[in-house]
C-alpha cells in the first residue's frame, strides 16, 4: 500500500510531441500525447514507494500559454498541494515558456512542498527521447525530503523558478540559472544539492486561494507589455502601447539598465502618466545593479519575461 503521492500534471510541450518521421528532429507537433500515457510508457516511475496521480490540466505548445491556463494550472497546484498526503508535484510544460509558469508559481503560491516543472527538448516518438528521463529525475526531485519552492527539473538540472531560463534552442541541456547556478543536479536517482532550496515562507492555503481568485476569469489581468532599447530606438513602441491603455511596461534595458534617450524619454512619460514602468537587463547574466537617483524602478534581479509577470501579479494584488 503507497501512502504518499507525486501529483503529475500534464499542461503539453515537446515532452507530449509527436513526430511523423523520425529521422525530422524538428518536424514535430508539440502537445499530443496525454499525461496519463506519458507516465505509462515509463515504467521505472511505477517502482517508487509513492503513488502516482495523473491530471490532464491543459494540452498546448507551451508558447501559446494563457492567462485562463495559467489560473487553472494554479488551482489544480493548490488544490493538491494542500492534501496532506501530496508529497510533491511534477508538471509537464513545453520548454520556451516554462521559466514564465515557473516564476508565476512560485510568485503565486510560493509552495512548502516541491512543484517541480519537467520538459523535452525532443518529442516522445523520437528514437532517444530526453522526456523519459527528465520526468524520472523530476519525481526524484519532487519526492526528496526537504525539497520545497519551485523549481525546473532538465538533463539532470534542478534550477531554482527565479534564475532559471531557456538558452538553447535545439541543445537538450536547454537551460541556465546564469550566475547563481543550479540548486543542484539529479541523477541516478539521487540528488546533489549546490545551494539551498529557494527560502519560502509557509505556504498560506487562504491567501493562496485568494490570489488565485483574484486572477479572474484571465481576460480582465492587467495589459503588461515588454519593450527593448537597442541602437536607433524611439519612443514609438512605447506612444503606441500607452495609447492602447497598456497599464504597465517592462523594458529590455542594454547592460546594467541603460537606455536609449528617445526610450528613456518616452517611458519616463508614460511613468508621469501613470503607467507603471521596470527596468530589466537584455543581458543574460548579471542583474541591474540600482543607483542613486534612479528614475524607472530596476526588476529586482528578474529577467524581462519574469519581471513582466511579477508586474502583473503587484498590478493584480
Ligand atoms: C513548447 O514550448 O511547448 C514547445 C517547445 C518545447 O517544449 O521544447
Amino acid at each position: 500500500m503507497k501512502h504518499e503521492k507525486i501529483v503529475i500534471l500534464g499542461t503539453g510541450g515537446t515532452i507530449a510531441g509527436t513526430a511523423a518521421s523520425a529521422s525530422d528532429p524538428m518536424g514535430y507537433v508539440a502537445a499530443q500525447v496525454g499525461i496519463a500515457q506519458l507516465v505509462a510508457a515509463i515504467p521505472a516511475l511505477a517502482e517508487g514507494s509513492c503513488e502516482l496521480v495523473t491530471e490532464q490540466v491543459a494540452q498546448i505548445d507551451s508558447k501559446d500559454m494563457s492567462f485562463a491556463v495559467w489560473a487553472q494550472l494554479a488551482g489544480r497546484v493548490n488544490h493538491f498541494l494542500v492534501q496532506p498526503d501530496v508529497q510533491g508535484i511534477v508538471i509537464t510544460h513545453g520548454t520556451d515558456t516554462l521559466e514564465e509558469t515557473a516564476y508565476f508559481l512560485q510568485a503565486l503560491l510560493n509552495p512548502a512542498k516541491p512543484v517541480v516543472l519537467t520538459c523535452a527538448m525532443r518529442p516522445a516518438t523520437a528514437p532517444a527521447p530526453d522526456g523519459p528521463q527528465n520526468m524520472l529525475d523530476a519525481v526524484t526531485v519532487a519526492r526528496h525530503a526537504g525539497a520545497q519552492g519551485v523549481v525546473a527539473v532538465c538533463a539532470g538540472a534542478i534550477h531554482s523558478a527565479l534564475d532559471v531560463q531557456k538558452v538553447h534552442t535545439h541543445r537538450l541541456d536547454a537551460f541556465s540559472s546564469g550566475d547563481a547556478g543550479p540548486l543542484g543536479y539529479v541523477g541516478a536517482g539521487r540528488l546533489r544539492m549546490m545551494r539551498n532550496w529557494p527560502a519560502v515562507a509557509a505556504h498560506h492555503a487562504q491567501s493562496a486561494i485568494k490570489n488565485i481568485a483574484d486572477l479572474k476569469g484571465g481576460d480582465s489581468w492587467p495589459r503588461v507589455d515588454i519593450v527593448m532599447s537597442y541602437a536607433g530606438a524611439s519612443a514609438a513602441m512605447v506612444n503606441a502601447l500607452v495609447t492602447d491603455g497598456v497599464e504597465g511596461l517592462v523594458v529590455a534595458a542594454t547592460g546594467n539598465g541603460t537606455l536609449h534617450h528617445a526610450l528613456e524619454a518616452a517611458l519616463l512619460q508614460a511613468q508621469a502618466a501613470g503607467v507603471k514602468v521596470v527596468r530589466a537587463t537584455r543581458c543574460l547574466q548579471g542583474r541591474v545593479v540600482p543607483k542613486p537617483g534612479d528614475t524607472l524602478p530596476d526588476a529586482n534581479g528578474l529577467s524581462p519575461v519574469k519581471a513582466r509577470v511579477a508586474l502583473m501579479l503587484r498590478l493584480l494584488g
